[in-house]
């Protein structure tokens, strides 16, 4: 069985939806406590034994690739300044040599057409594809959790976690025949359902492991919801000849493209921090007047 070595982070969409945020900044790095959010999905993915960092950027995102990279200037004055911990803090999230590919979706045609972008830098392996919009808190990593039940039983994964039955519309949701097991086989996939026509309320999180058999199908997709080209049209394809396992998230999943889930995931992630946390649980008791 193949090692899950590579992960595919698609961003180049526009994010439109946290406008005039993100006219001249890419949404992906829009801060979650002190991180962008592309920074939290790169952590997931590190944590989980990923060596490589394919991203399918556009127009106006160079920074990311900026991000991504050793900055020469900064590490110096850090060092002269004796700032050895932000030093060491920087380096440890700057990924390896030749650890990082961009590659740019000259057109915005779907997240399928994105994925399709990476082929030749995947090649003929099996990868993860994370979507960065989406943050999953847990005692462990999503893309851990999925990279075991892959070890276990191979072929293709996709995360899971519940939502309320008025939000299946906005999400793939997947039906797994009753199951309540972590990793459950899944007999069915649609995306974005019609309200009140959704097979069960586990929605697709944002998480994949998928087969490089993945790439010939995306080529030849036609554009479904929305007039683009969908993943989880192609991953329909696939799973009639391959197996699909749907893996439970037990964390929290926050939707930062929205801005109810964006802050959510400050307030959460913030939570967290043994450095914040305490004097933050006062500022806000202070702001809602819960005392
Ligand atoms: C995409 C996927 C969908 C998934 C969602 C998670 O939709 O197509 O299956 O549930 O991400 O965020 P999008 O949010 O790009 O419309």
């Amino acid at each position: 069985m193949k090692r899950i070595r590579k992960a595919v982070f698609p961003v180049a969409g526009l994010g439109t939806r946290f406008l005039p945020a993100t006219k001249a900044m890419p949404k992906e790095m829009l801060t979650v406590v002190d991180r962008p959010v592309i920074q939290h999905v790169v952590d997931e993915a590190r944590a989980a034994g990923i060596e490589h960092l394919i991203f399918i950027t556009g127009r106006n995102k160079h920074i990311i690739e900026d991000h991504f990279d050793k900055q020469f200037e900064l590490e110096a004055t850090l060092r002269g300044r004796n700032k050895l911990a932000e030093l060491a803090a920087l380096e440890r999230d700057t990924p390896p040599a030749g650890g990082t590919s961009f590659t740019r979706q000259q057109e915005p045609l779907g997240l399928g057409h994105a994925v399709w972008c990476a082929r030749d830098i995947v090649g003929n392996e099996p990868f993860a594809l994370l979507l960065p919009d989406m943050l999953h808190l847990g005692v462990k990593p999503c893309l851990a959790e999925m990279i075991e039940a892959y070890e276990a039983k191979g072929g293709n994964h996709i995360g899971v976690y519940p939502v309320a039955d008025d939000e299946t519309h906005q999400y793939g949701i997947v039906d797994v025949a009753g199951s309540s097991d972590k990793v459950a086989k899944i007999a069915r996939m649609v995306e974005k359902p019609a309200k009140g026509t959704a097979p069960s309320n586990l929605a697709i999180s944002g998480r994949y492991i998928l087969q490089p058999t993945i790439f010939d199908l995306l080529e030849k997709q036609e554009r479904g919801a929305g007039g683009e080209i969908q993943l989880t049209d192609s991953m329909l394809e696939l799973a009639k000849t391959e197996a699909f396992h749907a893996v439970r998230f037990d964390g929290r999943v926050y939707d930062t493209g929205s801005k109810l889930g964006f802050l959510s995931a400050n307030v959460a992630y913030a939570m967290m921090r043994a450095d914040i946390a305490p004097d933050f649980r006062k500022a806000i008791t202070e702001i809602l007047d819960l005392r």
